[in-house]
């Protein structure tokens, strides 16, 4: 990439309204965050201790570049008791937060000026980081009367020669649906590369979903993290499972890019493996709750949501009744009401008259966020 082409390069608008919004927070404004995807639980103790038994046996070094052995056997138990799939600890790598994990897949399994599908809403920083690094994005819109699914019959049909790979994030940020089983089984019987996005496993109400590894396939890298499901996201731990062939590839790529992992946040995570059931189900029943509660008050508003949410902690909602750009009547909230949530813009080209709502704090800050929503409707619109 030359330093022309990081003019081409978008910006991450809702990091753009949260800087906005800590500025006047500074000023002595008062601020509701619903635009960030940060749980603010606090992180489990069990974690804490780990962290803080590292630091007093001087476990901080480098580590193996794969990430140190207890973590991946933990997460290879993780896929035989949840998804019945035998991984082999030699294919799974400890990243820097998912964040690398997606850069060492699209490295490891796709070349310079493939097309690389990118399903639509999307993660904002999936076609940036697929431009970074000279591979060319190819959206591919859902839409919300679908449930957000992705169209199987004319994603066959949008792949050309160019196009080697696809990336999908399911459950998904920004819409908080899963894919279909048969959706999934469909995609990977394609014969593309995929990138499988799973950071917000875990997170789901509905009936039990799949992870792509369950659909036999040599092409797929998966992807996944402690950020979302653990609240580590200032941990900067995430992994990958990598197809075999890949294996050695990928090490020389962390070897060269990241050499390991954070130290201490690998040990911490391995006692996340450990945290009782019942703690995570609470955990799951208040997001529950306060989707529930957002759907509920967005309906009686006349904020009409079309799909169901069924994970993970983001509701998008069309606002084309009241703009034209939902990033300047993100700018507007703010100015006015003092309410952060995230312009549509960020997931795509197609979702410039929508805003996500994010539910990841608390009920409370979800309250009087919803309030002022409502007090800006009905001032100003
Ligand atoms: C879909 C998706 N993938 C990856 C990430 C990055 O996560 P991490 O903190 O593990 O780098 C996020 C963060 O919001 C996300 O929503």
């Amino acid at each position: 990439m030359d330093l022309s082409s990081l003019e081409d390069i978008r910006p991450f608008y809702v990091m753009e309204i949260l800087e906005k919004a800590l500025k006047l927070q500074s000023l002595g404004r008062d601020i509701v965050h619903l635009e960030i995807g940060e749980p603010t639980e606090n992180v489990d103790n069990l974690i804490i201790n780990s962290a803080q038994n590292a630091l007093s046996n001087n476990l901080d070094k480098y580590t193996n570049s794969f990430g140190i052995e207890s973590l991946r056997e933990k997460i290879s138990q993780y896929y035989e008791k949840v998804h019945h799939t035998l991984v082999p600890t030699d294919r799974i790598m400890i990243t820097t937060g998912s964040s690398a994990g997606i850069i060492l897949a699209i490295l490891a399994s796709t070349s310079i000026n493939d097309e690389v599908i990118v399903v639509e809403p999307h993660y904002p920083c999936y076609p940036q980081i697929l431009k970074i690094l000279g591979r060319k994005p190819k959206i591919f819109p859902t839409f919300e009367e679908d449930n957000f699914q992705i169209n199987v019959d004319k994603l066959r049909g949008t792949i050309s020669q160019a196009t080697t790979s696809i990336i999908i994030n399911s459950p998904s940020n920004p819409t908080s649906v899963s894919q279909n089983p048969d959706v999934l089984e469909s995609v990977v019987r394609m014969n593309l590369n995929i990138i499988s996005d799973e950071i917000y496993h875990g997170l789901s109400f509905g009936s039990k979903i799949k992870s792509i590894i369950e659909f036999e396939s040599k092409k797929t890298f998966i992807v996944n993290g402690f950020s979302k499901l653990y609240a580590m996201t200032g941990w900067r731990l995430g992994y990958i499972v990598i197809p075999s062939d890949k294996v050695r590839s990928v090490q020389k790529l962390q070897q060269n890019m990241f050499i390991c992992a954070p130290t201490i946040s690998q040990y911490a995570a391995v006692s996340a493996y450990e945290i009782k059931s019942e703690v995570q189900k609470n955990i799951l029943k208040s997001y529950k709750q306060k989707r529930d509660f957002a759907l509920r008050f967005l309906d009686e508003i006349g904020i009409k949501v079309n799909y169901v949410p069924d994970a993970a902690f983001y509701i998008l909602c069309n606002f084309e009744d009241y703009c034209e750009s939902s990033l300047d009547l993100c700018k507007d909230l703010l100015d006015k009401v003092g309410l952060a949530i995230a312009p549509g813009i960020d997931f795509g080209e197609n979702y410039k008259k929508y805003v996500r709502i994010s539910y990841a704090g608390s009920m409370e800050e979800l309250q009087k966020g919803l309030m002022l929503l409502k007090e800006y409707i009905l001032k100003y619109k």
